[in-house]
């Protein structure tokens, strides 16, 4: 039987990764699925939550009794995140979010020309959103949880991670081709500014968003 102890609470979920446009054709954009976030909303939801899931193009019905909002780039992402995060308990930021944008959109398709070499593509920072809402920007009591995608040297570039970001909680997953994204299991290390660590072993994306609601249940008091 799942306690309904996020009853009363408001948290925010963000899944899915984002796309950045270069002309009405093409995006860059990465492999997230959304996943991992959908598991994030359902749970918080079956535990009494009133739930806002910002959802960056993914192609999963929206789970029920769960608000859902959805988003293209990191741009939008970051205008939903903040409004929804203003009277939020807790934000969980699932989503794969690109570090950088081109920097100039075609509003016509791009062309191949025969007798010319392609242009480079230029790219700009993108915000940094999950900075944005941590540390003394949070709201008092807020808890504001994280998600690191590393391909390398896993522990330690979440362990650095965490200090630059910033959050309570910082999600430690290992990601790649055919690793993570888009499966329906994952595996994690959950690491907290108090200095905690959690591991989850390798099962469903339900049994990390359970041990990930745990422990901001337990903050939040
Ligand atoms: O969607 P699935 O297929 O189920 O896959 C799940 C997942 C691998 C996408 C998910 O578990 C995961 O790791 N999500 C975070 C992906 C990511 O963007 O990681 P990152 O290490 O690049 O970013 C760190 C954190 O900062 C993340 O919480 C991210 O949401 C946030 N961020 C990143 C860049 C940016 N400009 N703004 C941000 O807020």
């Amino acid at each position: 039987v799942t306690e309904p102890d996020l009853e009363g609470r408001h948290v925010v979920v963000s899944a899915g990764g984002t796309r950045e446009p270069l002309d009405p054709v093409r995006f860059l954009g990465n492999r997230s699925s959304g996943k991992q976030g959908y598991a994030l909303a359902r749970t918080a939801a079956a535990r009494g939550a009133r739930v806002t899931l910002i959802a960056a193009n993914t192609a999963l019905p929206d789970p029920a009794g769960v608000d859902v909002v959805r988003v293209g780039t990191a741009v939008e992402l970051r205008e939903a995140v903040l409004g929804a995060a203003t009277d939020a308990d807790a934000v969980v930021m699932a989503a794969a979010v690109a570090d950088f944008r081109p920097a100039a959109y075609a509003t016509g398709k791009i062309k191949k020309k025969d007798d010319r070499e392609p242009e480079p593509i230029t790219l700009v920072r993108n915000p940094d959103i999950l900075a944005e809402i941590s540390g003394d920007r949070a709201r008092a009591g807020q808890v504001i949880v994280g998600f690191a995608a590393e391909t390398d040297d896993v522990l330690a570039n979440g362990r650095a991670k965490l200090k630059r970001k910033g959050c309570d909680l910082l999600v430690v997953n290992e990601v790649g081709e055919r690793k993570t994204f888009g499966s329906e299991e994952n595996e994690a290390v959950v690491l907290g500014t108090d200095g905690s660590e959690t591991p989850v072993a390798h099962g469903p994306k339900e049994a990390l968003a359970e041990t990930v609601w745990d422990l901001v249940a337990e903050r939040l008091g």
